[in-house]
Order: structure tokens, then sequence, then C-alpha cells
């Protein structure tokens, strides 16, 4: 990276919120801090109206001309699976043609082009850059970077080190809504000041330290309220103070914890993550002892019947396969569910999200 004339992660959320911010929307998304109560289930709802116009031949056809005329760039400088593909099948819904680079080594980087100059080239041909890299506050940096550009293009976070992952968080929350809302109609047109999460008890189990999709989601929770959040880790791996004390200053009921089995009966949702050994530098968090925080078969007896079983995988062995199966298990409806929310998202930034909701009360408000 170039010399950093001021660390944009060190300025009060506030103004790194705005100055992620033009005409008051969204233009570069980087922080899950970014969203309101109302965008999320804006977001939300244009998601489910997204899968429901793709559902037919001539609404896939219709989506599939709304971007036509931008161009999206999957920049992934770290390994992935769902968050590449769900971009890029996102891309697919909207029309928008898109290309990637996944390996540096065949970027001119190799000559010792610095990464400032690799992302300034890719703004000269693309509508949109999509991120994943490893550096924390790299996908921020680069988003001041391109506000200082004379043409400047939105930039999405698709996970940064350790920090954040906030389209997971998006997603996560549209899969949460899904499964907690009783109807349809419910979920495109909710009550106004209904919220879904209310009484709702939330746990979040494992290397919670590391892990950037349960930060973003806490985040993302906060703006409802009303729910109980649960942090089952060992204390070697437990959630961090700056997300705790964001928590307390929202007034979320939350504790920490280190027994599943003793609390995963009072559960409405059980979000696993895996080891992040990958942000360990001398392989210590390998020696922890995680048998006490893995979700087993055996244990479905002390499920609630309408448990909902998250985790954005990959996995490891803290989720048993024995339980996919079961129809509690939405993991694999997550990363579904990340193809549309995803959509909705690049059509919000792009501002076609008013001609999605017009198509769909013209043709599918029943
Ligand atoms: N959930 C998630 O970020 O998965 P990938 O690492 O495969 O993108």
């Amino acid at each position: 990276m170039d010399i950093r004339p001021e660390d944009p992660t060190q300025l009060p959320t506030q103004r790194r919120v705005r100055l992620l911010t033009q005409n008051d929307r969204l233009f570069h998304v980087i922080l899950a801090q970014q969203f309101d109560r109302d965008l999320i289930d804006q977001l939300c709802r244009i998601a489910e109206m997204i899968r429901i116009i793709a559902d037919a031949r001539a609404g896939a056809k219709f989506l599939n001309t709304i971007l036509s005329h931008k161009r999206a760039m999957l920049y992934f400088a770290q390994p992935s699976t769902r968050t590449f593909l769900s971009f890029s099948a996102a891309c697919q819904v909207l029309g928008m043609p898109h290309n990637d680079v996944r390996d540096a080594r065949t970027s001119s980087e190799v000559k010792g082009e610095t990464e400032d100059d690799t992302i300034r080239t890719l703004s000269q041909y693309f509508d949109l850059i999509i991120m994943r890299h490893p550096g924390e506050g790299f996908a921020e940096h680069m988003a001041h970077m391109l506000n200082g550009m004379r043409r400047n293009i939105p930039l999405i976070n698709g996970g940064s080190g350790k920090d954040q992952h906030p389209t997971q968080a998006l997603l996560d929350v549209y899969t949460l809504y899904r499964c907690f809302a009783e109807s349809l109609v419910k979920r495109i047109r909710p009550e106004p000041d209904s919220n879904l999460f209310e009484g709702k008890t939330i746990a979040f189990v494992g290397d919670l330290k590391r892990g950037r999709t349960v930060r973003s989601l806490a985040y993302l929770l906060a703006r409802y309220g009303g729910m109980r959040l649960l942090f089952v880790a060992p204390d070697e791996l437990q959630i961090s103070g700056d997300i705790l004390e964001h928590l307390e200053r929202n007034e979320i009921e939350h504790e920490l914890m280190d027994d599943l089995p003793k609390i995963v009966g009072d559960c409405d949702a059980v979000y696993m993550t895996r080891l992040q050994d990958e942000h360990d530098a001398d392989g210590e968090s390998k020696k922890i002892d995680l048998s006490r925080f893995a979700l087993t078969k055996d244990m479905s007896h002390l499920f609630k019947p309408d448990l909902a079983i998250l985790h954005p995988l990959p996995r490891r062995g803290e989720l048993d396969t024995a339980l996919d199966s079961d129809p509690r298990a939405k993991y694999f409806d997550q990363m579904r569910n990340g193809m549309w929310m995803r959509s909705a998202l690049i059509a919000y930034i792009f501002g076609v999200d008013a001609v999605i909701l017009d198509h769909y009360y013209s043709y599918y408000n029943f």
C-alpha cells in the first residue's frame, strides 16, 4: 500500500460512514455501521422481490437488462467460494458483465506495481469493484483513495482481515428475517415498527474473536434490539471488547458463556463459526479444545422445533454434517440468500432499486 496520509479507520465512526456516502446514499460499502434499520429492511424487501421476479423467465429477462451497461471487477486477494460466486451470480442476475483477479501473481503487482495503482487501474475499466483482502482497513483505505480520483467508482468490501464482512451480515439478517417471518407478505411488507427479532435469543458460537462475520452481524442486530445475544466461546476466542461496548451503548442484552449444550435449548437461532487459524501467526489457537463448542446431531433433542442453525461456512468439525438434512439447518439457504441480497445491494448502489420495486408492484402485487 502507498503511504497513508490519514488512516480512515482511526476517525470517529460517524465520520467514516459519511466519507463512504454520496448524495445521502451508500456509495462504498465497507462497514456494517453504514446500515441503519430502515436500509437493512429495505434491502431485505428488494432481495425478496428479486428472488420472486427472477423465478419467471420474463422476470429474469427484465432483471437481466437492469445493469447491462455497467461492469464489475471481483478483486479477491484472499480465498473465497461463497462470497466470490454469489457476487458473480448477483452480477449475472442483473445482467452486469464482470471480470476477476483472484491471484496477484497474474497482475503487474509481480513487476512491483503497488496495490493502490492496481485499484486505480481497475477503476478506469470497471464501474464497481468488489474486493476481498486479508488486510484490515485495506478496503476502506482504497475507498478513500477512489474518493480522491476524478473517476470515482463504488467499492464493496467482501471481507477484510479479521475486521468486517458487511455483506455476509446482510445475508445473515435476511436469512433470519426469512426464518422468523410468518408469511411472505410480512417479509415483503412488514407492519410498521414490527421487529421480527423482538424476544429472540441468538447464540454465536466458536472463534468469535477473529470471526469478522460475527462482528458485522452484531452491528446489524444492534439496529433492531429487543433480542438477547449469547456469545459462546472459550476465553481465548471470546468476542472483543469493542463489540461488547457497542452492544452496551445500544442496550442490547448479551451474555458471555462457555457451555453450548446448557443454552442451546433456549435459542431461536444458533450461529456457528469455525476456528479462524489463518489469522494465527504461531499456531497457538489450534491447541484450544473446541469440542465443547460443536453442534452435533445428538444434541438435536434439545433444540426448539423452529430453531434456525446458521453458519457462514466453510466448516470444520464444529457443525455435524448429520444435521444437514434437518429442516432447521439453514446454512445452505444462507448461501442462496447471499446471491439475492448481493443483487439487491448492487441494485441499490446503482439506484435501480426503484425500477425493481415498480416492476414488482406492477406484476406481483398480490
Ligand atoms: N461465508 C464466506 O465468506 O465464505 P467464503 O469464504 O467461501 O466466501
